[in-house]
């Protein structure tokens, strides 16, 4: 499923051994494989060949690294963007304005403002306040906001409690039951083209049948939005898809997805919007660590490695699991607990678990994280930022340096009252 694999005993991202990126960039490092970036996003569009008029948006908060965004540019996506900087990121990759979804639950009166400016293909309005407040600013500029009403279909996604966005009590979206008013108020404003609706309700879904349920109910909608006489044109069905984190988890093929998309939707006539992230980045990346202790524990050894949970947040945030695995596997195995340098307990990313047998000095990786890694790290205990490199055939390259800790202390600055 992804291009990282032992050649000669060696885990290589395609052609390039990984020893080689650790010994000329350093650990802790991202690394992405190009290839299965263009694999997934093919894979992606071809499941939902069957669905007919398709508009992919890539979600760049699951990877906005500019070289990334460059490589799915090229194959066709635009992009899915909740702020000003992710915003900036998708036009400074290339991808054209009208091909960018601007979402977001609390988007400034200043990003709105930028967004019409720039001409952003589409606003999905998250509350009826937001939608008039958008309609007044694109109208003293002289135009037409093009917007979709997020509505919150009260679904439960089956995921973790803290990715999960369509329950009613979640803060995403406008109840389905009020969405048919809001929309007949909101489609009489003068700076507004809203042409459907939106839903997003979770990331990391195995299981397809809460996004069938949630279309279903998005249908019932629009068919009763275009009886009250309203123009329907598009509608964004958001992101979600799962991925394989743990050997045996079986996340959903996207042909399935895709042929459940062209089931539930055959009647609706209408651009069928995506913005997948995970499902995209997540196989395509892993971040290699070094080993600096193996640390006698009560129970089995702790391996302290080098990277922490300032640089891979998902385990301390979501306990969530993520294959560890040598870089140069010896074949023999050890019971451990994972854990990085931070002085937290959560830092940790695996408890006695089994794993290859690792001792001080070695390499090793986490997997499929190519998605909400990165991105997601901080300078916590006064950490570098992580750098990012992006491997293609034999060919890599940094994408992002690391950030080191001196460049990010010389920001402050003690004022001379003190
Ligand atoms: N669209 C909207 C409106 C979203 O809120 C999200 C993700 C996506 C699309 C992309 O969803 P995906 O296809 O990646 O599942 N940091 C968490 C994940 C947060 C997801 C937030 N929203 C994690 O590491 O699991």
């Amino acid at each position: 499923m992804d291009h990282f694999a032992l050649v000669n005993g060696e885990l290589h991202c395609e052609a390039v051994p990984l020893s080689r990126i650790a010994a000329e960039v350093g650990t802790p490092v991202y690394v992405y494989s190009a290839n299965t970036l263009r694999r997934q996003a093919q894979r992606f569009r071809d499941g939902l060949k069957p669905a007919g008029r398709v508009h992919l948006a890539y979600a760049i908060k699951a990877n906005p690294n500019i070289a990334v965004l460059n490589v799915l540019a090229r194959e066709g996506y635009g992009a899915d963007v909740v702020s000003g900087g992710e915003m900036a990121r998708a036009l400074a990759a290339g991808m054209p304005a009208h091909d960018i979804v601007f979402s977001g639950v609390g988007k400034t009166r200043a990003e709105l403002t930028k967004g019409i400016e720039a001409g952003i293909g589409q606003f999905n309005i998250e509350l009826e306040e937001e939608g008039v407040v958008l309609a007044q600013l694109a109208a003293a500029r002289g135009t037409k906001a093009r917007a979709v009403l997020r509505v919150n279909p009260d679904v439960d996604a089956g995921t973790h409690a803290k990715i999960s966005t369509g329950k009613r009590e979640n803060k995403f979206g406008v109840p389905i039951d009020e969405a048919a008013g809001i929309f007949a108020r909101l489609s009489q404003l003068d700076g507004l083209e809203l042409r459907g609706v939106a839903i997003h309700i979770g990331s990391q879904l195995l299981d397809i049948s809460p996004l069938e349920a949630a279309y279903t109910r998005v249908g019932a909608l629009v068919a009763e939005l275009r009886a009250a006489g309203h123009t329907i044109t598009h509608v964004d069905l958001g992101g979600g898809l799962g991925v394989n984190y743990k050997t045996g988890d079986v996340p959903p093929d996207p042909a399935d997805f895709g042929a459940m998309v062209a089931r539930v939707t055959r009647d609706w006539d209408v651009t069928l919007m995506f913005e997948p992230g995970r499902v995209i980045a997540g196989n395509a990346g892993v971040l290699v660590t070094e080993v600096i202790w193996v640390k006698p524990g009560v129970t089995n050894p702790y391996v302290i490695v080098d990277a922490a949970m300032n640089d891979l947040a998902r385990p301390a945030l979501y306990d969530a699991w993520h294959d560890f695995q040598a870089v140069r596997p010896s074949g023999e195995r050890m019971v451990a607990s994972i854990a990085g340098p931070v002085c937290e307990t959560g830092d940790t990313f695996a408890r006695d678990r089994e794993i290859d047998a690792v001792k001080s000095g070695d390499l090793a990786i986490f997997r499929t994280a190519g998605a909400y890694g990165a991105t997601m790290a901080s300078t916590y205990n006064s950490r570098p930022l992580v750098p990012e490199v992006l491997v293609d055939g034999d060919r890599y390259a940094v994408v992002a340096d690391r950030i080191a800790a001196e460049t990010i202390l010389a920001a402050e600055r003690v004022p001379d009252w003190l």
